[in-house]
């Protein structure tokens, strides 16, 4: 996948100055899913375009600044899958887009600030198996209107069946066409074949990192070893110790809980090889699913999100000690940061909020 990404990239650079409509006759076709949106490169100045056809075609859109969509990107080779990189674009800009030889309406997207401002974003996740719940989660999420959206994982029952997938991608069309999405891998993804093949994401997709502002995410794939001397954990230790001096707010995103008060416990791996590292390099806060509840703990100093509530079957949690919050409900995460604070909501499906959390520097 990430091959034809750049193919298109490079041939898109050739033609971008092409108008719209000069294009011969294509069959005809839908968009089975999308378009939606990822970064897999810079957020200030690409961004990548995805959709599904009902059959193999050509991909082709238009986009351009002040709602013309002047611009013509292009993927010449036949398929039922496209992903195009829009690259060059200016910063904290609204860009409209329409894909071509389909029915499709004009979207929009932003790209991401260069200039410090306040944003914010959505972590949600574990969406997985009943539709019409996850549905109430992405009215929410839709009315609250964020800048980009995370999801923790386990986006189906099993992610190796591709049929599945429509589930989450009809459900979320209020926000996919417009509201970039970034991921990790949960275990429902299963191989997570289906997984890389549908979401375009940077650096080898499983673990990688991106920048907002001077907010650092760093993505984690807790279904791959990621014990001592493993690609991911040296990954994972070079990245932290990089960032943390360089990013006034550093956030791990991962699948599996670090601690947790349900009836699963604590992820032994991830105690003995994953949580020195966030505690060392000071992550300020370490975000997962996989547990269907809500709960945030502060261990070693650092603060623990579970935010499992996307529509899944909702698990009991009793807390611990250590928890400042536990519920077993729908729900998201808003986060908003500014210059000198991060302030983290648990927002329930019906728009009260019973959790905050504010980090101030
Ligand atoms: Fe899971």
């Amino acid at each position: 996948m990430k091959k034809k990404i750049l193919a298109a990239a490079f041939f898109a650079g050739l033609v971008t100055l092409a108008l719209a409509g000069s294009f011969g006759k294509q069959p005809r076709t839908e968009t089975q899913k999308g378009p939606y949106l990822s970064w897999d490169d810079d957020p200030r100045t690409t961004m990548t375009v995805s959709w599904e056809t009902t059959i193999p075609v050509s991909g082709k859109l238009a986009y351009g600044p002040k709602g013309r969509v002047n611009y013509i990107l292009r993927d010449d080779q036949a398929g039922t899958l496209h992903h195009l990189r829009i690259k060059d674009l200016k910063p904290d800009t609204r860009y409209y887009y329409q894909l071509l030889n389909l029915a499709a309406p004009i979207c929009s997207f932003k790209t991401a600030p260069k200039v410090q401002r306040d944003f914010n974003f959505v972590i949600y996740g574990d969406t997985r198996t009943f539709p019409e719940q996850h549905k109430k989660v992405i009215a929410a999420i839709t009315q609250y209107n964020p800048e980009f959206l995370i999801h923790t994982g386990d986006y189906i029952q099993d992610g190796r069946i591709w049929s599945q997938w429509q589930e989450f991608f009809d459900a979320s069309r209020s926000f996919s066409s417009f509201i970039p999405l970034l991921t990790v891998i949960g275990n429902h993804e299963r191989t997570a074949d289906n997984y890389l093949k549908l979401f375009a994401l940077p650096g080898n997709e499983q673990w990688y990192s991106f920048d907002y502002l001077k907010a650092h995410f760093v993505m984690l794939n807790t279904e791959e070893d990621f014990s001592p001397g493993s690609p991911q954990y040296q990954w994972v230790a070079a990245e932290l110790k990089i960032s943390r001096p360089k990013y006034k707010w550093l956030f791990v995103v991962q699948h599996r809980q670090t601690f947790s008060s349900g009836k699963r416990g604590s992820d032994k791996n991830i105690l003995e090889n994953l949580e020195p590292l966030f505690r060392h390099n000071q992550v300020d806060v370490v975000f997962c699913g996989h547990e269907h509840f809500y709960e945030r703990q502060r261990r070693g100093g650092i603060n623990y999100i579970i935010t499992g509530g996307g529509g899944a079957p909702l698990y009991e949690v009793n807390p611990g000690d250590s928890t400042f919050h536990a519920e077993s409900s729908l729900h998201y995460c808003q986060i908003e940061i500014s210059d000198s604070a991060a302030k983290v909501r648990m927002v329930r499906v019906d728009g009260t909020s019973p959790d905050s959390l504010v980090l101030k520097k």
